[in-house]
């Protein structure tokens, strides 16, 4: 007799499919095939999918010796054909889902996907989503797209909405330990996708609705984005205040209740945080709402390589330097510690202000060794020396890798701009700190 969609993923012989083996995508796969479940990765971009099957990894969170096993003991496989779909019982997309010039949602990832998956999807199959969308993408978006093979949803094929909470470099909550929220377009849509799930996912949080499912994503990321905007103002009042934004953030945050600590920075950066709340702010412009918070949020955290410019010009002229004419060292061009990713990348801004203003710009960041820069490689400067520091007017950090010494940062640097806090309360006149009462 043919197993149906439940014995399947309870005897784990359901067949995953991963479409997008990217930051998101290459994660969930390995967890699925470390569990057991055959694994197959579907992806557009081949010499992605070439890298995988020989076993490379590409992908931080993701373990060398771990994946290398898993291709070759063919748990994990990728292509670039999606009639692969064929024999996949459960299949979720990862694919990107970014803004387009205008900073409108840019979904034409999931409907190529689309295009796809209409061909290939079949009685029993399971698809979720888990591309960071509006509320209404499943439902208006995805469902006619599958319905029109004659299936009927929540009978012939069940449809989900979970979104991914992957926080890359985060050592203590991985795959496993996260909450997974999942909101089907049916109670059995819900159901099958929440036993999929808890087979690799310790806690699910079932909720009424794929718009539900898709609104907490947007939620935790413009909860994120304004609380972030509010630490980057307050670190502006407090520089005009002549207090130092990091002590009062550090003692707010000793009270056991009603506060979180969020910190000051060059400007938000990755694939979530800067693009997310837009999502929202576009869906809710369709409903005649205009989304002030997100609005102001944005408009604050736009503003801080601006704001970075500044405090740099400031430091240069205390030795009657200007930005125009100086050699400035970037230390870190990731968007946040310990990571690889420059998407979105505050440091990007940051450069590109300083070069327009006349500055010799230069980098240094060992966990990227180049980047893409008008059209060009610009490799990140090989080594941190005494001499490499001596060479610039100015070093900017703004990126605080744990891998970097700070000690010969202080003592060789002709000037340091600071805007992670990595010279707490020190009171230098060559370092400038933002949010600081020396940066006045
Ligand atoms: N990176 C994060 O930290 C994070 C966290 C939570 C949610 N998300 C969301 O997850 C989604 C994926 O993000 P990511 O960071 O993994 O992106 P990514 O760019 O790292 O990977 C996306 C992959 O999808 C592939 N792809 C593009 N079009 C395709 C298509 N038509 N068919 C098959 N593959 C295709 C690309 O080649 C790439 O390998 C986005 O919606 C993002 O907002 C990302």
């Amino acid at each position: 007799m043919k197993k149906d969609l439940h014995s399947k993923i309870s005897d784990k012989t359901a067949v995953i499919g991963i479409i997008g083996l990217g930051y998101v995508g290459l994660p969930l796969a390995v967890e699925f095939a470390n569990n057991d479940f055959t694994v197959i990765g579907i992806d557009v971009n081949k010499a992605r999918v070439d890298q995988l099957n020989r076993g490379d990894n590409y992908i931080g969170d993701v373990s060398d010796d771990n994946l290398k096993q898993l291709v070759s003991s063919k748990q994990i496989s990728a292509t670039t054909d999606f009639s692969a779909l064929v024999n996949i019982d459960a299949v979720l997309i990862c694919v990107p889902t970014p803004l387009n010039k205008l900073k409108d949602p840019d979904v034409s990832y999931i409907l190529n996907v689309l295009d796809q998956l209409t061909k290939y999807v079949h009685v029993d199959m399971l698809i979720s989503l888990e591309s960071t969308t509006y509320p209404g993408t499943t439902r208006e978006l995805i469902l006619p797209a599958l319905e029109q093979n004659d299936l009927t949803v929540g009978k012939d094929f069940y449809l989900c909405f979970s979104p991914e909470r992957v926080d890359p470099g985060n050592e203590k909550y991985q795959i496993k330990n996260t909450p997974k929220i999942i909101g089907g377009i049916t109670k059995e849509c819900t159901e099958m996708g929440k036993m999929l799930y808890e087979a690799i996912i310790d806690t699910i949080v079932p909720v009424s609705s794929p718009e539900a499912a898709e609104t907490v994503k947007l939620l935790e990321n413009t909860f994120r984005s304004i609380n972030i905007g509010l630490a980057n103002e307050v670190a502006i009042m407090c520089e005009k205040l002549g207090v130092d934004v990091w002590e009062v953030i550090d003692a707010a945050a000793t009270k056991p209740f009603g506060f979180m600590k969020f910190t000051p920075g060059p400007g938000l950066g990755g694939h979530c945080i800067p693009i997310d709340p837009h999502y929202l702010s576009w869906k809710m412009k369709t409903l005649n709402y205009r989304a002030r918070f997100i609005e102001l949020a944005g408009e604050i955290n736009t503003g801080m390589p601006l704001h970075v410019l500044d405090l740099i010009s400031r430091g240069l002229n205390q030795s009657q330097q200007s930005i125009n004419g100086s050699k400035i060292l970037v230390l870190g061009v990731a968007y946040k510690k310990d990571i690889d990713d420059v998407r979105e990348s505050p440091a990007l801004d940051v450069m590109t202000l300083l070069e327009r203003g006349g500055a010799q710009v230069d980098y240094y960041d060992g966990y990227v060794p180049k980047i893409k820069w008008n059209d060009e490689d610009k490799h990140s400067q090989k080594k941190l020396s005494s001499e490499t520091l001596r060479g610039y007017d100015a070093v900017v950090i703004l990126t605080d890798h744990s891998n970097i010494n700070y000690d010969l940062v202080k003592s060789e640097s002709k000037l340091i701009i600071d805007t992670r806090n990595v010279f707490s309360g020190i009171k230098n006149p060559k370092i400038i700190r933002l949010g600081n009462s020396l940066s006045k």
